[in-house]
């Protein structure tokens, strides 16, 4: 769906678009197609790219705010499919912080040994909570998958993950239903997201920068240690704030917005897959990921690919 769709549809333009959040096309689902088709065919490559089959894999952890279905969930439907029954598979809602939250607890598992090969997956069908005639968030949002497989090592690949959430920010971001609340009046049973935007941006670019400190101190780096930056990609604004945080040239960011706008939890493994694929990022290479959203939640992962 290119902005001029979008035009189409709502009292929108391509150049307001452009220019306040970066995003120039995003990516539906078909009718019918879910969170875990897009899944599957993530996790898939990502088997292919670690060299193994689903077999080999021993957890999967399933980041989504848009599950196909209330229970099971996600990480088992997949399971299924993937043929790998048995291993643990369950999901984790931390809206766009979703894949930070689940390589996070992926990445426990392995350092405990409890688990040697853990697929994590973000996927979602955000246009299924989108609410169309608000122009204000209808432009941002789009679905999508990634997924990586972590594989236990000696040589650490994820060097620490620092996660944080703020409850208190719940009216700024949030979606208007749930199965135990029930559906706001008017809303005919469907469930959509509400986002105070200006507000959100705010808050937003304020807690990355700190996420930013928080890495760099813990392990004792300075800003130069970060070859590439791989940031959820929400707004070009809030990605460039951060970089610049981080005195990282634009050359140095995944950026992916411009063709998937919002995916929430798909966004950072999409940005990631983009960069290893054509080749930019390379082994060795220091990244840093992170990811703010609905909560609100944030964090960040130093990886070391
Ligand atoms: N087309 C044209 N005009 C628009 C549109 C649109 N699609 N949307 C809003 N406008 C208008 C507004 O009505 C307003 O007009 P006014 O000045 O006459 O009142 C004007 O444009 C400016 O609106 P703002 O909301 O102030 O625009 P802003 O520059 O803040 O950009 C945006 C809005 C893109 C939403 C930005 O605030 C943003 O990116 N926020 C953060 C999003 C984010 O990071 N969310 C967290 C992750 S999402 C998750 O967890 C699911």
């Amino acid at each position: 769906m290119h902005n001029t769709d979008l035009e189409k549809m709502m009292d929108t333009t391509d150049e307001w678009i452009r220019e306040r959040t970066g995003i120039q096309r995003r990516h539906y689902a078909a009718e019918g197609e879910t969170t875990v088709d897009l899944a599957e065919k993530a996790a898939r490559r990502a088997i292919e790219a670690a060299g193994l089959a689903p077999g080999d894999i021993d957890l999967i952890v399933f980041a989504t705010a848009t599950p196909d279905l209330v229970f099971p969930n996600p990480g088992t439907l997949l399971q299924a499919r993937l043929g790998c029954r048995g291993v643990p598979a369950f999901s984790v809602e931390a809206a766009c912080s979703g894949f930070i939250y689940a390589l996070s607890i992926a990445e426990k598992f392995v350092r405990t040994g409890d688990a040697r090969r853990a697929l994590v997956v973000g996927a979602e069908t955000l246009t299924r909570i989108t609410d169309f005639t608000d122009r204000t968030t209808a432009i941002l949002f789009a679905d999508g998958a990634g997924a990586v497989v972590l594989t236990a090592s000696e040589e650490p690949g994820i060097i620490s993950t620092h996660l944080h959430a703020d409850g208190g920010y719940k009216d700024l971001l949030y979606c208007t239903g749930g199965v135990s609340s029930g559906y706001e009046a008017g809303s005919d049973g469907k469930a959509v997201i509400r986002m105070a935007g200006r507000e959100t941006f705010k808050v937003a670019v304020t807690m990355l920068g700190n996420s930013v400190d928080e890495v760099l101190a813990k392990n004792n780096l300075s800003r130069s240690a970060i070859d590439w930056l791989v940031p959820h990609q929400a707004n070009i604004r809030i990605i460039q704030a951060v970089a610049k945080k981080l005195d990282l040239p634009m050359e140095r960011v995944i950026v992916t917005v411009q063709d998937h706008g919002n995916t929430s939890a798909a966004s950072v493994p999409l940005a990631l897959d983009t960069g290893v694929r054509d080749g930019r990022i390379r082994k060795g290479d220091t990244l840093l990921l992170e990811a703010f959203g609905g909560g609100f939640t944030w964090g960040s992962a130093l990886v070391r690919f």
